[in-house]
């Protein structure tokens, strides 16, 4: 037997990772080095650990908590940070709708859209599994306490050391889509159950996926045979529509198309179990399409088509947070821009913008709508009419970069002034998730509350 005494290839393997596993694997049939014996750690093998700070979670309505918040703070005029209130209720009332319009289907929480632990905590116990993407949320969901079964790794490029990891924590369930990442699978967990992740139409959709996840159906075939070459279990088929979907008949199809890839598995041999069909529905009406609809097309076409024993899993993300979060900011800053021959327009400058929540404008085509929560020293949550007449603005970011612009033009806003604040609703997908410090302005916090 060879004896590897150097240091693992960063490049191949990084992070932490059980070196137990990694010996077997490498010393498996399919191990690339064969009769190798590792007696070294890699140098980066370090645990990472997932903060889950302790937050108190108030009783009241999101309207009380932001009056609350307004009027206890003597400062206001003196521009507090912008906050979030998170409604935990409104996320159960989600999971809630989603399991009656849908029961057949096992929703698994697609974390990357706002992996704040106390959503998962919420979704955890009402019973979801989760969607992750890479290590770090593998290891978030299983801090808190998530079985690794209800856990599918649902990123179809994966880098070796995080299978590696995910496979150490039991991790089995996870998307392919391409053969290069079959064979990569195949050295690193024997134990993986696969599931193919086809290429749906995705041209209902905003943010389209296809471009780069996603066999197509023709290549089926092809990984399959790849997979029973490689000895690997392929256990079903997922797909995913798109982001901000706008089309129920695109879930629909795309659950035809599954079938199509489940008959193409049956011909080779293989009976898949699982059919995944992804995530892209809304987190509120106003995208031109409901939920509602969604669940219309997509829950009898499954019926039809996929027998009982078939279990049928979706990875809704936006569908459980967005319309929990709603955030408050203040107007730091203002400008008035003279105009010779219409009434001035105004620059009002805010805190937080498009380095931080607001980050959802350019990943997620978010348009966000502001409403007047406080102006003149009258606070207008939900009540939106005002002595003023409405003046046209642009509302900034509190960055120095002239892309941290939240809206250009908005004529439905009254004329404002320093120390008054706006909030938005609907800012709980794809938020605080990509947030960054840009320029040294802090992520805003979040209150959180349970309506229900
Ligand atoms: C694999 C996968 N599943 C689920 C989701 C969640 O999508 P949505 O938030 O639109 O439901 C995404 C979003 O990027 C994704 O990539």
């Amino acid at each position: 037997m060879k004896e590897i005494t150097t240091f693992i290839n960063p490049n191949v393997v990084s992070d932490a990772f059980p070196t137990e596993i990694f010996s077997s694997s490498l010393n498996s049939e399919r191990g690339v080095f064969p009769n190798t014996h590792i007696k070294q750690k890699s140098f980066f093998d370090h645990p990472i650990t997932v903060q889950q700070p302790s937050v108190s979670i108030e009783s009241q309505s999101v309207d009380e908590i932001l009056a609350e918040n307004l009027y206890s703070n003597a400062e206001l005029s003196a521009n507090p940070d912008a906050f979030f209130v998170c409604d935990l209720g409104e996320v159960e009332r989600q999971y809630n709708l989603f399991k009656r319009l849908l029961p057949r289907i096992q929703p698994f929480f697609a974390i990357k859209c706002n992996p704040d632990p106390m959503v998962i905590k919420t979704l955890l116990k009402l019973g979801t599994g989760f969607d992750c993407a890479s290590k770090t949320e593998v290891q978030t969901v299983l801090e808190i306490g998530a079985d690794p079964s209800s856990v599918i790794y649902a990123n179809p490029c994966k880098q070796t050391s995080q299978i590696r990891y995910a496979a150490s924590q039991e991790v089995h369930t996870m998307t392919f889509d391409n053969a290069d990442e079959l064979i990569k699978i195949s050295l690193t967990n024997p134990k993986a159950k696969l599931v193919l992740r086809i290429l749906a139409d995705d041209s209902r959709s905003l943010m389209k996926f296809g471009v780069k996840f996603g066999a197509s159906i023709d290549t089926v075939p092809i990984l399959l045979r790849k997979a029973k070459e490689l000895g690997v279990e392929v256990v079903g088929v997922s797909f995913h529509v798109g982001s901000g979907c706008f089309s129920a008949g695109a879930f629909s199809d795309a659950v035809i198309l599954a079938r199509k890839a489940f008959d193409i598995g049956a011909e080779l041999g293989f009976e898949f179990s699982l059919l995944d069909v992804g995530g892209g529905f809304p987190g509120q009406n106003s995208g031109g399409i409901t939920f509602e609809q969604i669940a219309c097309a997509l829950g009898p076409t499954v019926d039809a088509l996929f027998p009982s024993h078939v279990k049928v899993i979706a990875e809704p993300g936006r569908f459980f947070v967005s319309s929990a979060y709603t955030l408050a900011t203040s107007i730091v800053a203002k400008r008035v821009v003279a105009q010779s021959n219409s009434d001035d327009s105004f620059m009002y400058y805010i805190n937080d913008g498009i380095y931080g929540s607001f980050n959802c404008i350019v990943f997620d085509h978010y348009k966000p709508s502001p409403k007047v929560l406080f102006r003149s020293g009258k606070y207008h949550y939900e009540n939106q009419s005002f002595d003023a007449q409405s003046s046209n603005c642009s509302i900034w970011g509190p960055t120095c970069d002239s892309m941290d612009c939240i809206t250009k033009s908005e004529d439905g806003l009254p004329e404002m002034n320093v120390g008054d604040w706006l909030y938005f609703n609907n800012m709980g997908a794809y938020t605080n998730a990509a947030a960054s410090q840009f320029n040294g302005f802090i992520k805003s916090k979040v209150i959180y509350t349970n309506t229900e």
